[in-house]
């Protein structure tokens, strides 16, 4: 079975149905620090948390588990800066945790959320794999050290891994069943439709000085299930024998701030408060993912590469759940 570390947070829910639609067994390990226990609909898990190597011998000594897929993280950027030891414990310290009670119970496949953050400013875009790496908070530190140990884990242990780096996650089960609820939200496409919902005033659009065409910044979004169709890819690679591989996860085409507003106002109808203010301090101008290689040697396609179907498969969500998993 699958192992997936972070099951009940948006990106992992997903996950499950995905494979679960494949015919994939699943198992779940979360500590529900940010996860949502209607989020699994039903599939099973284990409560527990990365911090505990308990925790992971327990799971692995009870279950035979073929692939791990790590999503449990803490993942926001700002919080990271107020409070990088959480970070690094989580984040890094778990990580090698989760990877010594993998091997020490013979499990060699892992597929690794890792992030854009890694790269920090750009100085190239659109960014391919082998940009510098000099991430600019402790949440890319965090992520970019377990990708560092990762080929060295591979040489000693044998094991075989994927790391994705995605760029910005959005959009919603197109289904209409799972969807982002985050506490506190700090990605735009949710932000904005709260302020569609009355949910908030309006939305900030900070920084209109950029150097771009509309002078907003500029970022490259990503369907949540082209993630997972990526992610179904990887463990196939992994099934197959290939090389341990790191993969950038974007559509190579980003969206300004000021073209999520129109696009989400055309989704919802209507137009959507909205203010101006400064730009905020570390936010670079343009974030666009080279994801060729992905194309290449992953075979990933997306299927909803257009940033309306991302917004329109929130605003389903959250139309049917204004409250999140809370009902
Ligand atoms: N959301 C994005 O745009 C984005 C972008 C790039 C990378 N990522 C990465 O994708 C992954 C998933 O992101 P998400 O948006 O689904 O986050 P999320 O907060 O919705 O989910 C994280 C899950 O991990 C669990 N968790 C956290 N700490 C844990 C611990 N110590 N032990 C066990 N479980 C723990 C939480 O309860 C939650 O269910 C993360 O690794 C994140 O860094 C996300």
């Amino acid at each position: 079975m699958i192992l997936i570390t972070g099951g009940a947070g948006y990106i992992g829910s997903h996950m499950i149905k995905y494979l679960q639609g494949r015919g994939e067994p699943v198992l779940v390990f979360d500590n529900f620090s940010t996860g949502h226990l209607p989020a699994l609909r039903g599939a099973p898990y284990v409560q527990g948390d990365l911090r505990q190597p308990q925790d992971l011998n327990a799971l692995f000594q009870r279950y035979s588990i073929e692939c791990v897929m790590h999503f449990a993280s803490k993942i926001s950027a700002g919080e990271s800066m107020r409070a990088p030891a959480e970070y690094y414990e989580v984040n890094t310290l778990g990580a090698l945790q989760l990877l010594t009670a993998m091997s020490r119970h013979r499990v060699q496949s892992l597929i690794f959320s890792s992030t854009a953050a890694v790269y920090g400013e750009p100085e190239t875009v659109p960014i391919p794999e082998e940009h510098p790496l000099k991430p600019t908070n402790p949440y890319g530190e965090s992520k970019l050290a377990v990708e560092r140990a990762l080929p060295w884990h591979e040489s000693a242990y044998g094991l075989r891994f994927v790391a994705l780096r995605y760029f910005n996650a959005a959009g919603a089960d197109p289904e209409g069943e799972l969807g982002e609820d985050h506490h506190p939200e700090e990605h735009l496409i949710p932000l904005t439709l709260f302020a569609a919902m009355g949910k908030r005033e309006s939305i900030a659009v900070f920084g209109t000085d950029y150097p771009t065409p509309d002078g907003t910044a500029i970022r490259d979004y990503v369907h949540v299930w082209d993630l997972c169709q990526a992610h179904y890819l990887a463990l196939q690679q992994l099934r197959a024998g290939a090389p341990s591989a790191v993969y950038n996860l974007g559509n190579g085409r980003g969206y300004s701030v000021r073209e999520v507003l129109h696009t989400a106002e055309a989704v919802v109808g209507k137009p959507i408060p909205h203010s101006v203010a400064p730009r905020r301090p570390g936010d670079a101008s343009r974030l666009v993912a080279s994801s060729d290689k992905a194309h290449r040697l992953l075979g990933w396609q997306p299927e909803y590469p257009d940033l309306s179907s991302m917004i329109a498969h929130a605003w389903q969500w959250f139309q049917r759940y204004p409250h999140g998993y809370r009902g």
